[in-house]
């Protein structure tokens, strides 16, 4: 069923987006796909800070003590009411499915009592759209999306349409450079801890592997590396060496780094764009960035991200994402369900 409000055509389509898909709960406010009018980030980061990492249980009921005030203070912000949404959207999957379902049934609920359309995304679809906000892209593009829980490499023809051309086998980037941090003691989220002392330690320090895997591939591996970083660390343990962590930091991260730019600007001289995307938490990486850049430009290919705001989970790409699902009229019925397994490309809708 297309709820009545969707036909209407007005001057700007406002989205309402809900993301609940891990620790963040966050609400925005988004016009047209591009004009922000609100996003509301509220951080679980220092609540699992003290267990290392995420725990899903608790996560699930933050997101249900956080949701409402979220939603409200959104449209607070931006300045509206509810009667001004053109539709919700809501993130439904992949992720931690007791948080999702927070989010998938907030979002149910407030399409049905406002009769507006629905429309329901999958997390990776949002990260990549990250960088539609503000100034779209233009397509065909490759994107490079590394998160805590992905690391995908997609070529992107028109939108909606995704091709899977590289995954990691093991690890995401995110996790790896999370698991290395918590080795040598620095905290969570490690990703931004290690980005800040790489900046201060020499990358060619140490020569970690770099997992290249078959010539023709675009997959990648990190477990094989955070071995390596946990070996190096016990032997130095062993022999009473003192680390030097910014060295250690700056070299893991030069080895990441490496792999990731390597088979991302292959990827784009394969696929024929002249338009890399970065996406995800990671891609908030200052080295990776820098040398995605770098690496691009010899082949007049240019490297576009988000703010690091948007790199991270948030609302706004979410109602980024869902306003070129509007356009499509891709609305999903009121019996939208969480996956935590969903793939991009594959709704259950
Ligand atoms: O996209 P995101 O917020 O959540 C998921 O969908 O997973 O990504 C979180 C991940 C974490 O692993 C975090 O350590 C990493 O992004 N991250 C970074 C940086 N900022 C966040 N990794 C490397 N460098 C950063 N500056
Ligand atoms: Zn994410």
């Amino acid at each position: 069923m297309i709820p009545e409000r969707c036909g209407q055509v007005s001057a700007e389509t406002i989205i309402l987006g809900i993301e609940t898909s891990c620790d963040e709960t966050s609400a925005a406010v988004v016009a047209d796909g591009r004009r922000i009018m609100s996003n509301i980030i509220s951080s679980q980061v220092p609540v699992h800070q003290r267990f290392g990492g995420v725990v899903p249980e608790i996560a699930s009921r933050k997101h249900v003590e956080l949701i409402n005030s979220v939603i409200r203070q959104s449209l607070d912000t931006a300045g509206i009411t509810f009667r001004d949404i053109d539709a919700v959207a809501v993130t439904y999957g992949p992720g931690l499915v007791g948080a999702l379902l927070v989010g998938v049934s907030a979002a149910k609920a407030l399409a049905y009592t406002l009769s507006l359309p629905l429309i329901g995304l999958n997390h990776i679809e949002c990260h990549i759209y990250a960088n539609f906000l503000i100034n779209p892209p233009e397509l065909p593009v490759v994107c490079l999306v590394v998160s805590g829980g992905h690391t995908d490499l997609i070529f992107i023809k028109e939108h909606g349409n995704y091709e899977l051309i590289g995954q990691t086998r093991d690890d995401a980037a995110g996790e790896a450079f999370d698991k290395v941090a918590r080795v040598m003691g620095l905290g969570y989220p490690g990703g931004p801890l290690i980005d800040r002392l790489a900046a201060e330690g020499n990358p060619a320090a140490v020569d970690f592997p770099r997992a290249y895997l078959e010539s023709d591939s675009f997959d990648f591996s990190f477990s094989g590396l955070k071995s390596s970083v946990l070996n190096y660390l016990n032997k130095a343990k062993m022999r009473g060496e003192k680390i030097d962590k910014a060295d250690l930091a700056a070299s893991f991260q030069g080895a990441v780094v490496d792999v990731l730019t390597d088979k991302t600007v292959a990827a784009a001289v394969k696929y024929g764009v002249s338009t890399i995307l970065l996406a995800g938490g990671v891609a908030a990486n200052t080295g990776l960035r820098r040398e995605l850049k770098r690496r691009a430009e010899p082949f007049g290919i240019s490297v576009r991200y988000p703010k690091p705001v948007f790199c991270t989970d948030n609302a706004a790409m979410v109602a980024c994402a869902a306003y070129y699902r509007f356009l499509r009229r891709e609305f999903a019925p009121l019996t939208l369900n969480a996956v935590p397994g969903l793939k991009l490309g594959a709704d259950t809708y």
